[in-house]
């Protein structure tokens, strides 16, 4: 990135030409962000001419988490489960209900106009379709300088060697500046979308399914490219993926997320090697494992009945009319009745479950993660898993291995952090 602008010394107030930026060495280990009891609801209304308020669809509801400076948080769920509002709260695209963001030391929520414009520039976002974030209209050279065009970087010459540059860092040809959207594939667009989200020098990425729309051959050249600019630019990631197979892999820690809250957070090794939270050892259960002995001897967990309504989330906790600990356990009043916050348990896990006590060296913990023979329920306890002989049940409820990907990232969302 040689003979690039210093765009974080610049405004929205007037154009400069400083002295190309360094990579800042990543001080893994401080916050940048904090997410503090975020909620984001979306109104319901009802009525033509005199709308009311009827309800909400409560999106985000409740959520903390940290994340490092340098550092991979992976966010993963179900569709629906409120990981793109998330994200899209952090830079700002939603106003938050209620909570706060504070990204290096500076509460986000109530900031508008000019403050919130030089915040967000640090902020940036790579959406999941390459083909509909992508205005068709502009040339290469137009998308990718549009940030720099907003915040009046540099001159127009310095302008144009920047988004030749930056076409260079993510393996583009310079010269390709002048083509449109249409004449390249999905990982070049993808590629084009991760240069527009450099062209600010962020310190924060919130790459929302980044890879979902790419053929699985082209995959992993995003993620290389993705580690390979971190690694260079010491950028932090909130990488959102349905998959927890693709955000295992790059994550340094996880959080798994159901209708709106968070239910575990830990290292992704930790957490793929000792679940804690039922709804994620039944997102385990779903990764096949390539080893054909073990794969052939596990179970995957199938969760009863449909993903409940963000409109009116079921009382207690939200995952129990879904759960198969709750299940085994015989129904305990708690989980109907008291909705768990998250804990922090002896393990390091951070987790929102009664019992999770009870998943670890559990049947179902062994086999979602493929450890290797399941071992036996507890006496007197009814496994969902496995029948009472240990052998496999074939009567579970379900959960999409890798649930389907959503058609596209609105292409209506406005241009992120410029
Ligand atoms: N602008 C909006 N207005 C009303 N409801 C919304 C809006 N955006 C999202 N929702 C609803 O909020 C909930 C969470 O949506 P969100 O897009 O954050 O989920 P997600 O986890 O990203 O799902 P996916 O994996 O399908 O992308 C869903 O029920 C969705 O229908
Ligand atoms: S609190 Fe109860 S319903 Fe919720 S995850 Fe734990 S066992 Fe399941
Ligand atoms: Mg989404």
């Amino acid at each position: 990135m040689s003979g690039m602008m210093d765009v974080r010394s610049t405004t929205a107030t007037g154009p400069t030409s400083a002295p190309p930026p360094k990579a800042a060495p990543a001080q893994v280990g401080q916050s940048l962000l904090r997410v503090d009891d975020l909620r984001v609801w979306f109104p319901i209304t009802e009525g033509l001419i005199f709308e009311r308020h009827i309800g909400d669809v409560r999106a985000v509801d409740g959520i903390d988490f940290e994340i490092r400076r340098g550092e991979t948080l992976g966010l993963v769920g179900e569709s629906g489960c409120g990981k793109s509002t998330t994200g899209r709260a952090i830079v700002r695209l939603y106003k938050p209900t209620t909570g706060s963001i504070t990204f290096d030391g500076v509460d986000l929520a109530p900031l508008e106009g000019a403050a919130l414009r030089r915040m967000r520039a640090r902020m940036q976002m790579i959406f999941q379709d390459p083909y509909a974030s992508l205005n068709p209209r502009m040339n290469v050279a137009g998308i990718v300088g549009e940030p720099l065009d907003i915040h009046s970087v540099g001159t127009k010459a310095e302008r144009n060697e920047r988004v030749r540059d930056l076409l260079a860092t993510v393996g583009l040809n310079p010269d390709f500046a002048v083509r449109y959207p249409h004449e390249f594939s999905g990982g070049q667009r993808q590629r084009i979308g991760v240069a527009r989200a450099l062209a600010l020098n962020p310190d924060l990425i919130v790459a929302d399914e980044p890879i979902s729309a790419l053929d699985v051959s082209i995959q992993a050249q995003i993620i290389n490219l993705l580690q390979r600019l971190q690694g260079e630019f010491g950028l932090t990631y909130l990488f959102i993926a349905h998959d927890l197979s693709v955000v295992r892999h790059i994550s340094d820690r996880i959080a798994v997320m159901y209708l709106g809250r968070i239910v575990e957070v830990a290292p992704s090794r930790e957490l793929n090697r000792e679940p804690v939270h039922p709804y994620t050892v039944a997102l385990l259960s779903a990764i096949p494992i390539p080893d054909p002995v073990v794969e052939s001897r596990r179970r995957r967990i199938i969760l009863k009945g449909d993903v409940p309504s963000p409109a009116a989330p079921p009382p207690g906790c939200r995952f129990h009319t879904r759960c198969w600990l709750r299940d085994r356990l015989g129904d305990p009043e708690r989980c109907s009745t008291e909705e768990p916050v998250l804990r922090t348990m002896a393990t390091g896990h951070d987790v929102a479950c009664h019992f999770a006590e009870e998943v670890a060296g559990s049947a179902e913990q062994v086999q979602a993660v493929g450890r290797g023979a399941p071992t036996a329920p507890p006496a007197g306890s009814v496994s969902p898993s496995l029948g009472p002989d240990g052998t496999p049940r074939r009567d579970l409820g379900a959960l999409p291995a890798t649930p389907p990907v959503p058609p596209s990232a609105p292409p209506s969302v406005p241009s992120p952090g410029v």
